[in-house]
């Protein structure tokens, strides 16, 4: 049974001062979006995608995924005010009989489709799988302006997306969190809080998050 990809993509980009969501942005003529849907839908392991948006955003972005021949590959959903709670709300749609999910930033387009692969297969066998590439500057915890302490590099990585997890383990990562009111910035968190080991695969440097105006024109010169 192929896995089933939750990519979110409900997210204002405050960060990024325009007046488009990052995701929206146009990159080589297309929205951000559709690089990681196309990325998505060319991977063998994935069946299908669901896309928490904005409501205001879901009518005008079908005309877009239809001429792209990927509305029968990628569902719109209404999604939440944190990115927690849209994927929450595209996990909802998923059927209970799906062994594996990968969520997946919508704002991260140049992921590989052998690291796809790779996450899904590790939650296949393991129940999780996360990317991540180590940390090449000095870590310091603060306090507003001040150093507290320097944090041990070689024992810290960087986190990105894909995520793949079993379904029953993030349903219960999810139902746990929602209980206490714990709100995290992955999904993996949800899984650690449960005490299951969670895999960690070699990322790539070229798998960046579209969050800043300075991610832009690395952002073309990847796609080029
Ligand atoms: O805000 P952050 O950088 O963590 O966003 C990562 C991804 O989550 C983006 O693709 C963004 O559109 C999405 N997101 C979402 N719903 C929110 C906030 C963010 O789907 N409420």
């Amino acid at each position: 049974m192929k896995a089933v990809a939750i990519i979110p993509a409900a997210g204002v980009g405050t960060r990024m001062r325009t007046t488009s969501p990052k995701q929206f942005l146009s990159l080589a003529g297309v929205p951000i979006l559709v690089h990681t849907l196309r990325k998505f839908s060319r991977c063998p392991s994935v069946g299908m995608a669901i896309v928490p948006m904005r409501k205001s955003d879901i009518a005008s972005f079908e005309p877009v995924l239809e001429k792209e021949g990927l509305l029968g590959f990628a569902r719109l959903v209404p999604g939440g005010i944190h990115r927690q709670d849209s994927v929450y709300s595209g996990f909802q749609e998923v059927d209970p009989q799906t062994e594996v999910v990968v969520v997946h930033d919508a704002v991260r387009p140049f992921v590989a489709l052998e690291s796809i692969d790779a996450v899904i297969a590790e939650a296949y066998s393991s129940g999780a799988a996360i990317l991540a590439i180590p940390c090449t500057d000095t870590l310091k915890q603060i306090d507003k302006t001040h150093v507290v302490t320097t944090l041990p590099r070689d024992k810290i990585v960087l986190v990105q997306t894909p995520q793949a997890f079993r379904y029953s383990l993030l349903k219960e990562g999810f139902e746990r969190a929602q209980a206490e009111n714990f709100y995290a910035t992955d999904e993996s968190c949800l899984v650690e809080r449960l005490g299951h080991p969670v895999t960690v695969l070699r990322g790539s440097e070229t798998n960046i998050k579209i969050t800043k105006p300075a991610d832009l024109p690395l952002a073309e010169f990847l796609i080029r």
